[in-house]
């Protein structure tokens, strides 16, 4: 009888966290799940919708996992990371951007998600005000509220290049605030700060004893001149990276933290007991990316990307589409849908509905991104082959006509 009390207990659906009142799950994923159901049916949809590489490691990537596993690889690695991968991140900053950083600022971790949490963990305070532009990369404001602070979206328009900028930090300013959270280039506008929107904002938080936070995932998919780290302007500032773009190893699970000397600690402490490391077997594997052999066939891929954006972008804005700021980097097109000839042009989520059912291109509509003009908005990603971005215009073009 107590047995059956206590069954009973159990399947009453517990209280989550008040917390958790602040966290959306992704829209998108009601598209994803439409598009799945779609193919399913035998339907050719092309998917345009998703934020990661068609390209997976290179062999050699893959060769040295299996060594790894081969050769017993396998057990807990420091909880910073693998010494011999911190020092290859720091002499990946010199060969590729001229930056001298010393390895023990480097911190591996579980993708950039989990540099994102191990960053938010240690600067974020209940009640802490944490700035960031509208529109950017969901998890961002999920991040901050996961530790009772308050994310501050600011609307950031084409001008700006949807970045927050050193004027939007001034004026946002509260004597709640802690710090920015940035990313550049942006998902989902695929643009970056210019070097002196960067060097102007950190300025700006530094004045007010601010962090910064600025996420460069996808600063190795850059296509106008060689990218400028955050790194180039102090050594206060966070950066976070991932071998998830262009490496193109999203599944594997790691990425890293660039963070200034006295915070090391703090961040070892929480990575140990959150994470205790991140993924062994993907650590050894990532040693071999940074060999010539392996970063030629990124830079390959690299080259790829910016192919299938200089086709992209001049044939949406042919379509109708505004994009009013030549993306720079990443994979993404944020295209303003309120100038097209179609019935749904006044909503994203019923344009991005009406590309999938009518022309079966997925897309996804603004709606996660952020709440200033989320309506007008839809992502496209071309991480999709050249042969497909070509069909999807083609079969825009006709739900357009
Ligand atoms: C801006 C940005 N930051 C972080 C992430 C998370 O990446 P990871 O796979 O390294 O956790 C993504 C993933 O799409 C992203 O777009």
């Amino acid at each position: 009888m107590q047995e059956s009390q206590a069954t009973v207990q159990a399947a009453r659906a517990l209280q989550a966290a008040r917390r958790v009142d602040n966290i959306e799950p992704f829209r998108v994923m009601e598209m994803v799940k439409a598009a799945a159901a779609m193919s399913r049916d035998g339907v050719d949809v092309i998917s345009m919708s998703v934020g990661e590489p068609d390209f997976t490691a290179p062999q050699n990537v893959a060769q040295a996992a299996m060594d790894a596993i081969q050769n017993g690889a396998t057990q807990y690695t420091e909880s910073l990371g693998l010494p011999q991968l911190r020092e290859a991140i720091a002499a990946h900053y010199q060969d590729a951007y001229g930056l001298s950083i010393d390895p023990r600022r480097i911190v591996v971790t579980a993708g950039a998600s989990a540099g994102l949490l191990l960053a938010c963990a240690a600067l974020v305070s209940e009640g802490d005000q944490v700035l960031m532009p509208d529109p950017c990369y969901p998890c961002n404001r999920h991040f901050v509220s996961a530790f009772g602070g308050q994310p501050v979206l600011i609307e950031s328009g084409a001008e700006e290049r949807y970045q927050l900028t050193a004027d939007h930090a001034a004026a946002h300013w509260t004597e709640r605030t802690r710090g920015v959270l940035v990313a550049s280039p942006s998902n989902p506008t695929g643009t970056s700060m210019t070097p002196r929107q960067a060097e102007d904002l950190l300025a700006t938080v530094r004045a007010r004893g601010g962090f910064a936070i600025v996420d460069e995932i996808y600063q190795g998919l850059s296509y106008d001149g060689k990218p400028v780290s955050a790194l180039s302007f102090g050594d206060d500032v966070i950066t976070v990276n991932s071998f998830s773009k262009y490496f193109s190893m999203t599944g594997w699970r790691l990425g890293w933290l660039v963070v200034p000397d006295s915070l090391v600690p703090t961040i070892e402490k929480l990575a140990q007991n959150l994470f205790i490391c991140a993924p062994t077997i993907a650590q050894h594997a990532a040693l071999a990316c940074f060999r010539p052999d392996t970063i030629a066939i990124y830079e390959e891929r690299r080259l790829e990307f910016q192919r299938r954006r200089d086709f992209l972008v001049p044939a949406l804005r042919e379509l109708g589409f505004q994009v009013p700021v030549m993306p720079d980097g990443a994979f993404y097109v944020y295209a303003d849908i309120s100038a097209l000839q179609h019935p749904q042009a006044l909503d994203s989520t019923a344009f991005g509905m009406a590309a999938l059912k009518e022309a079966h291109v997925a897309i996804v509509p603004g709606d996660d991104f952020g709440f200033a003009a989320p309506k007008r908005h839809v992502r496209f990603s071309y991480a999709t082959k050249f042969e497909r971005i070509e069909q999807a215009v083609e079969r825009l073009r006709r739900l357009l006509r």
